[in-house]
C-alpha cells in the first residue's frame, strides 16, 4: 500500500479511510481476518455438502444435468455464467437446498442477547438474556420440510425461488443475518454450475459418506472420500481450455 501498488479491495479502502485512527492496528486485523474467514470456510464447506449430496443422492444430478446440458450444450460447448441464472433455475433451487440440508459453521448461530427485557409466548426474559438457535434441528425438522434427511432442490422451486434468504436459516435468522449472504451465495452458486457441469461424484460404497457429519474446519485432509471423475474428454478440453486463461490472467 505504501508504494501505491495494491489493487483496490474492500480492505485498502478500510485501511485508507481509517486515518483519524479511530481503529486501532488490531481492531483494523480483526474486521478484515473475520470477513475473510467468514465467507471462504463456509463456501468451501457449502461445495463439500453440494458434493457430498451428489455422491450420496445422485436422483437430483441428473435433474441438474439437463437444465445445465440444454443452457451450456450437451457437449460441453461452454461453462456455464452469471449470467445464465434465469435460464437454469435448478442451479438456484440446489444452492438453497444446500443452505438448508447442512446449515453449516454456525450450528447455533451468532449469539445475540437482549437490550431490554423481553415477553415471548409467556415467557419473560430479562435484559441480558443470550439467545442461539438451532440450525440444524429447524433444517432437519419434517413439520418444517417433508423428507427432511433427503437432498432434494424441487423444494425450494416455487415463487421466492430468487431471494436467497427465503425458505431457509443458511444465513441465520432475523436482522443479524449474514451481512455477505450476496457475494456467499454468488461464489456457490457459480462453483455448483460448473462443477454439476464438468464433474461426476461417485461414492464408494466400501467408504459411504457420513453426511451428518462432514468435517467442516479440518483444511488439511480431504472431508471424506469420494471419487470425482470428468464427465466427457470434451469436458475436460473445455476445462483446460477455460483454466488457461485463468493462467493468464493479470
Ligand atoms: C456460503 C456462504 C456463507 C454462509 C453459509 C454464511 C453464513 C452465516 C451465518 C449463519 C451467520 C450467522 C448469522 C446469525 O447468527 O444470525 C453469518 C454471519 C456473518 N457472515 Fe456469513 N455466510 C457466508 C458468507 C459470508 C461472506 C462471503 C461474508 C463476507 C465477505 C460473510 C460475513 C459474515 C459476517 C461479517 C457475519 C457476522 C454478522 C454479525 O455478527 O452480525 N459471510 N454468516
Amino acid at each position: 500500500m505504501e508504494k501505491g501498488e495494491q489493487r483496490e479491495c474492500f480492505a485498502a479502502d478500510f485501511i485508507r479511510s481509517n486515518d483519524d485512527n479511530y481503529f486501532d492496528e488490531n481492531s483494523q486485523l480483526f474486521v478484515l481476518g473475520s470477513l475473510m474467514e467468514a465467507g471462504s470456510d463456509t463456501t468451501r464447506v457449502s461445495i463439500y455438502d453440494m458434493i457430498a449430496a451428489a455422491a450420496t443422492y445422485p436422483d437430483w444430478v441428473e435433474r441438474a444435468r439437463a437444465q445445465l446440458d440444454k443452457v451450456c450444450g450437451a457437449n460441453a460447448e461452454r461453462l456455464p455464467e452469471w449470467s445464465d441464472r434465469e435460464d437454469l433455475p435448478y442451479i438456484t433451487a440446489t444452492v438453497k437446498e444446500i443452505f438448508r440440508w447442512r446449515p453449516n459453521l454456525a450450528e447455533i448461530g451468532a449469539p445475540t442477547s437482549l437490550t431490554q427485557d423481553d415477553e415471548y409466548e409467556g415467557y419473560r426474559f430479562p435484559q441480558g438474556t443470550v439467545f442461539v438457535w438451532n440450525a440444524w434441528a429447524i433444517a432437519l425438522d419434517p413439520r418444517e420440510y417433508a423428507e427432511p434427511e433427503r437432498f432434494y432442490p424441487e423444494r425450494f422451486l416455487n415463487d421466492d425461488l430468487n431471494n436467497p434468504l427465503k425458505g431457509h436459516w443458511g444465513f441465520g435468522p432475523g436482522r443479524r443475518v449474514c451481512v455477505g449472504w450476496n457475494v456467499g451465495e454468488g461464489n456457490v452458486w457459480i462453483a455448483v454450475a460448473r462443477l454439476l457441469y464438468c464433474f461426476n461424484f461417485i461414492e464408494d460404497k466400501a467408504n459411504p459418506i457420513d453426511t451428518m457429519r462432514i468435517p467442516q474446519i479440518a483444511k488439511n485432509k480431504a472431508p471424506f472420500q469420494v471419487k470425482i471423475e470428468v464427465r466427457s474428454p470434451a469436458h475436460a478440453a473445455l476445462i483446460e481450455r477455460t483454466c488457461l486463461d485463468a493462467v493468464d490472467a493479470p
